[in-house]
């Protein structure tokens, strides 16, 4: 028997990365691969890359850099760029690093095997289609490991909103939807694996519209209530959405389905109508408050959180603190504000672009209002009873760490609790980053 080939994969960026390399882990399973967490003993080292700032892009040249001595030291090494930075910019990445073997998109890596056979030939393999077959098709047979608690399901890639500020819909492509059978048949085989939270996953997942098993579409809503009858999964979750796609039967959802936890994700990135309007978002700060006014009537006790741009071009005083205004009258749980960063080929790019000084200026106001928020609503969560998924052990000798139902971070310290349990734990502390408790009820 030939010794296993290792293979080390870093991760940037979004969810639906996280999950790419997983896949990408298991198609090079069959070449002979094992996972490996260093890149020093490596055969092969990929980069599952984020191309939505400029920073995130900027970091894969600096990271391949640092692996020149590894490929001295070990001239069989290969090297490999994927995901959104490999779309982007596969060729030019070539080029410009010469220690890059293979250059892999998004939308085709179920044909790394190939790619990798090809590397091992000594030559350069570089594959940026955007192929009519289905990846996940080719990629259907999983292995049957035993995994961890909580894993992430693709429902939906790509997009076709073209928010002026955004490259995903160049990287990732036009949006598809998997069938609803395959993502069920998914679903149950992650169950049977130890998995007892899924979060489904699309770039405008509550767009989802898949072939049903017998024809006609499915909406997310009712693709969720399929899974809430899987026994053994105890959580649902879904991201990321866009607020005019949430329809009735997905928000009745909230309300009614058992295992749909009450978190729900809706980026806004700005309150002002103006730049609501050229960022190209298809809605406006009034229509964004109304369908959290309907979500919040389904069920009053989900915690929102938000995707906030500061110093989208033209941004002023004025509409940056519409920002300001909007936040505070939604009240979020969580959110994630960038500053604005030029991203060529996207029609913002052109535009007369904010200060970069009152950029920071504004990213900053908004932080400290977010984190007061956010700061407030943990707080309040203490004297509560929430239900809490383990998953691994803490910091702390005893200590297991966990997801309540509203995804704060929970720990307790009590040594008889196992990962993937779900218990009863009433808050008696809130921190910087998580809650305190103590098990009531097993
Ligand atoms: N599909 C999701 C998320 C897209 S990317 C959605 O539609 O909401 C995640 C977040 O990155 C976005 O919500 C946005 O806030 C931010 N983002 C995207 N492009 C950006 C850019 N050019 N500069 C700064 N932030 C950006
Ligand atoms: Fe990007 Fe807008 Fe599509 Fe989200 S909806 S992925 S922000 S273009
Ligand atoms: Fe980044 Fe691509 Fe995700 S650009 S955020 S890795 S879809």
């Amino acid at each position: 028997m030939t010794e296993a080939k290792k293979l080390y994969i870093k991760t940037y960026g979004c969810q639906m990365n996280v999950y790419d390399s997983e896949r990408m882990a298991e198609a090079l399973g069959g070449s002979g691969y094992v996972e490996t967490q260093s890149p020093d003993d490596a055969d092969m080292i990929l980069l599952n890359t984020c191309h939505i700032r400029e920073k995130a892009a900027e970091k894969v040249y600096s990271e391949l850099g640092r692996f020149r001595t590894l490929k001295q030291d070990k001239p069989d090494l290969k090297i490999g760029v994927a995901g959104c930075v490999a779309q982007a910019e596969g060729e030019e990445i070539m080029r410009r690093q010469p220690l890059v073997d293979l250059v892999v998109g998004p939308q085709s890596y179920h044909r790394l095997p190939q790619l990798e056979a090809k590397a091992r030939e000594g030559k350069k393999a570089l594959d940026t289609d955007f192929p009519v077959d289905d990846k996940f098709d080719t990629l259907r047979h999983r292995p049957k490991a035993k995994r961890g608690p909580t894993a992430f399901l693709t429902v939906q890639e790509g997009c076709d909103k073209f928010c002026a500020f955004c490259v995903v819909p160049y990287t990732r492509g036009a949006e598809v939807s998997r069938p609803a059978t395959r993502i069920v048949e998914e679903a149950q085989d992650l169950v049977e694996r130890g998995v007892r939270e899924i979060t489904l996953l699309g770039q405008n997942v509550n767009a989802y519209h898949g072939a049903g098993p017998n024809g006609g579409d499915w909406s997310l809503a009712r693709l969720i209530w399929a899974l809430n009858d899987i026994d053994g999964l105890e959580r649902i979750r879904f991201t990321t959405s866009h607020p005019n796609d949430m329809s009735d039967d997905l928000i009745a959802a909230h309300g009614e389905c058992e295992k749909l936890m009450p978190y729900l994700h809706l980026p806004v990135q700005s309150g002002s109508d103006h730049i609501l309007k050229r960022m190209n978002r298809s809605h406006t700060a009034e229509s964004y408050l109304r369908v959290i006014e309907k979500i919040r009537a389904a069920r009053p006790d989900i915690l929102l959180s938000g995707d906030f741009i500061v110093g989208f071009p033209e941004e002023s005083e004025a509409d940056f603190q519409a920002t300001l205004d909007l936040i505070e009258e939604v009240e979020y749980g969580y959110a994630y504000s960038f500053k604005y960063s030029t991203r060529p080929g996207t029609p913002a790019a052109e535009r007369a672009q904010v200060d970069e000084d009152v950029k920071s200026e504004r990213l900053q106001r908004l932080q400290a209002l977010i984190t007061r928020q956010q700061r407030k609503i943990q707080d309040a969560m203490v004297g509560r009873t929430v239900k809490v998924l383990f998953e691994k052990p803490g910091r702390l000798p005893g200590q297991m760490v966990g997801k309540s139902d509203y995804l704060h971070a929970v720990h307790v310290t009590d040594s008889s609790v196992q990962a993937a349990e779900i218990a009863s734990v009433e808050i008696i502390e809130s921190g910087t980053n998580s809650l305190g408790g103590r098990i009531v009820a097993r």
